[in-house]
């Protein structure tokens, strides 16, 4: 059975995590061309003014409490989006200051205002990713009842951030609590995903992914050798990154994240943190060897 959020269908079951720096549309591309099966935006303000680029048809992330901002944006973007996402999961600093991401899961209320307004602005799927909190299977339920399509849940809690044990029972206790479709966040990768998708309906493929976007074509047939794909995925990457006018920190940060776990590591990633232009990093030819 084609598995399916909402009314969308998707190829596997394989979704990109929501993550703010690396999923640039360059990046997404290519977890799209290695098989994922819906790549997410990083969280997006309804009043950011930023140009988007759209073209892998993205879940887009939102976050904030502007019901009148989110109502305008997604008319603006509704026809270039898959599906629709609500940050509660972030535990930043600058979220906690204006209560924004995980800091709503203190109130009920607001969240239910923002989801009803998300819920009456499309047709198209609209998902929500929490984290562990007292009130996360409040909100789940209450996401259930007001026709949101999907559960994403990072089973950690916002002091735990992005670190330590998932609790992968936390996460059970979610997909029991609602009919519609779970979404599993938290350290997946090749070694967990199996047993992860006999409990959960879909996984977010999230650090993990992280400059080896490969890990899909890998995770969809397990097998592929993991350096040289990540080699060859660069020059790609750069490709795109520079058709789409991507910044040069951008550009130079997904460099290092794509030389991660090369042999020479150490020694090309010293001569990446020294290179101010796009050229001086073609120059390292190392990283598209
Ligand atoms: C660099 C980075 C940026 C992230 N940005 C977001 C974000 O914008 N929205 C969101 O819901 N989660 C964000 N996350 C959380 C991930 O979606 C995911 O839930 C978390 O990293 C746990 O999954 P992992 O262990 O597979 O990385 C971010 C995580 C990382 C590492």
């Amino acid at each position: 059975m084609q598995p399916k959020i909402g009314n969308l269908g998707l190829k596997n079951r394989f979704l990109l995590a929501p993550m703010l720096e690396p999923n640039d549309i360059a990046f997404r591309l290519l977890c799209k061309k290695a098989g994922c099966g819906l790549t997410y935006t990083g969280m997006i303000s309804p009043l950011s003014k930023r140009k988007l680029d759209l073209d892998d048809r993205p879940a887009l992330q939102l976050f904030g409490n502007s019901a009148r901002g989110i109502r305008s944006f997604m008319k603006k973007y509704d026809s270039k989006v898959s599906l629709w996402d609500f940050n509660l999961g972030c535990p930043s600093k600058l979220s906690k200051k204006i209560g924004h991401g995980a800091f709503m899961h203190e109130n009920l209320i607001e969240i239910e205002r923002i989801l009803r307004v998300m819920r009456e602005s499309t047709v198209k799927p609209v998902t929500i990713k929490i984290r562990k909190s007292k009130i996360a299977l409040k909100i789940a339920r209450m996401a259930e009842r007001i026709g949101v399509d999907a559960i994403g849940i990072h089973a950690r809690t916002i002091s735990q951030g992005y670190s330590g044990e998932v609790d992968y029972d936390f996460a059970l206790e979610v997909k029991g609590a609602v009919a519609i479709p779970v979404i599993f966040s938290g350290n997946v990768d090749e070694t967990n995903v199996e047993r992860i998708l006999r409990d959960f309906d879909f996984v977010f493929v999230g650090r993990a992914a992280i400059g080896d976007p490969a890990i899909f074509s890998r995770l969809l047939k397990g097998r592929e050798s993991v350096e040289c794909k990540r080699l060859s995925d660069f020059g790609e990457y750069l490709k795109l990154a520079k058709k789409y006018g991507l910044f040069f920190r951008q550009i130079k940060y997904q460099a290092m994240n794509f030389t991660k776990g090369m042999r020479q590591a150490k020694r090309i990633r010293k001569r990446l943190v020294g290179v101010e232009n796009i050229e001086e990093i073609e120059k390292i030819g190392e990283i598209f060897a």
